[in-house]
């Protein structure tokens, strides 16, 4: 076989499959940020673990009533989780952070597609790893009807409601600006995560 037909046989990198590849670092650097501060070893860190959720699902919820947005993606008003995340905290007993800081987006506002589909690939896949998270829970008496309620899987079940989002994200057509600018939004997903995850886990 020659070099070009090994090149042309080798499948094409699907968009999520380069998102999951770019933003590895940034993933592993979150992760071992929120398990540092161990916060499933009791409630009181736990809430710390739902307030950072809570800032960090606040700052992008205007996307989830985006009429542009929701045509392309399948279900979207339905994956948004902050009324579960803030059910959770009042579970918790804990008041819903006020504004800390001014959300990345706005409700009404224009959004840039590119940029925002980075940004709702990060919030998505981030219920994938909450089947981990609801088993610690589960450790402080937690559950989807109690205090965890935003980890739930969906009803379907996990994999399959991201196998569609996936696809859908896949299929959606982008200028080559446009594509840079998904990478971009993930990236800025995370850092900003990140900083939420700094300030909630470090007030005293
Ligand atoms: C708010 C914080 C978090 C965000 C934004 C986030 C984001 C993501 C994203 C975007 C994916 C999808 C990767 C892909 O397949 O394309 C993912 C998957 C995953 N995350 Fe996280 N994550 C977060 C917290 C965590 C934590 C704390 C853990 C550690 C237990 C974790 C464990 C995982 C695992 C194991 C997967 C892969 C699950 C699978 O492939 O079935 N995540 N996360």
């Amino acid at each position: 076989m020659s070099i070009a037909t090994e090149i042309s046989a080798v499948p094409e990198e699907k968009r999520t499959q380069r998102l999951k590849a770019a933003t590895h670092a940034a993933h592993e650097r979150l992760d071992k940020r929120i398990m540092q501060a161990n916060p499933f070893t009791d409630r009181e860190s736990y809430g710390r673990f739902v307030t950072m959720q809570y800032l960090f699902h606040r700052d992008l919820d205007a996307l989830f009533f985006n009429q542009e947005l929701g045509a392309l993606l399948p279900d979207l008003s339905g994956r948004r989780r902050l009324t579960f995340i803030e059910q959770d905290l009042a579970d918790l007993g804990i008041a819903v952070p006020q504004s800390m800081c001014t959300p990345t987006f706005t409700k009404g506002d224009k959004v840039a597609l590119g940029d925002s589909l980075g940004w709702l690939y990060v919030i998505e896949g981030s219920n994938l790893g909450a089947a981990f998270l609801l088993k610690y829970a589960a450790k402080l008496g937690l559950d989807e009807t109690m205090g965890a309620r935003h980890l739930a899987g969906a009803p379907e079940g996990r994999g399959l409601h991201w196998r569609t989002f996936t696809a859908a994200l896949d299929s959606v057509e982008l200028s080559d600006g446009e594509e840079r600018a998904v990478i971009d939004g993930a990236d800025a997903a995370f850092a900003r995560v990140y900083d939420f995850a700094e300030l909630a886990f470090s007030e005293r």
